[in-house]
């Protein structure tokens, strides 16, 4: 009687010892990806850039706050644009024909590093592109 139950128990040892090495192993691979894609854009800090300066203007949904300002999630989104012209435009500052405001240069705030540009051009890329949502 004894042994039998002692036969029993060691299977599922085995098994909970290989369930959680896998478990082990799925989160060691997603940690990966996860910090590949985050050490080339910071998302977070672009999000911190983008609500200190940029939603004055955009709004904190991307969609402009004030009248001039284009919508950004509408499917015809700047943001569709190449990031090179993007930062470009951002950077220097930008009017286009026709438009009753401008894009400052910076968004108004020269302290701003070409890396903060980069993450919050794409903070802005992840949060209101329309077709990023839909994904
Ligand atoms: C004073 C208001 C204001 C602020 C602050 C502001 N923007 Fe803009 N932004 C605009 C306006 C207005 C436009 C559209 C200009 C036009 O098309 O004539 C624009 C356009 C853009 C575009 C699209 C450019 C293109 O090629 O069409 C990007 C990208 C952009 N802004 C990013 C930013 C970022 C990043 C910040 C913060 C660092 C920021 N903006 C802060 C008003 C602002």
């Amino acid at each position: 009687m004894k042994t039998s139950t002692f036969k029993y128990r060691h299977p599922g040892y085995t098994c909970a010892c290989v369930l959680s090495l896998m478990i082990a192993g799925a989160s060691i691979g997603s940690a990966e990806t996860g910090g590949a894609s985050a050490s080339s854009h910071d998302l977070q800090a672009g999000q911190k850039v983008y609500e200190a300066t940029c939603f004055v203007c955009h709004g904190k949904d991307g969609k402009g706050a004030l009248p001039g300002v284009p919508d950004m999630t509408s499917k015809k989104s700047r943001l569709k644009q190449d990031d090179a012209l993007l930062l470009k435009h951002a950077t220097e500052g930008y009017q286009s024909k026709g438009s009753m405001m401008a894009m400052p240069a910076k968004g108004g705030n020269p302290s701003l590093t070409e890396k903060d540009m980069k993450n919050v051009i794409a903070y802005m890329k992840a949060n209101f592109l329309p077709d990023k949502k839909q994904k």
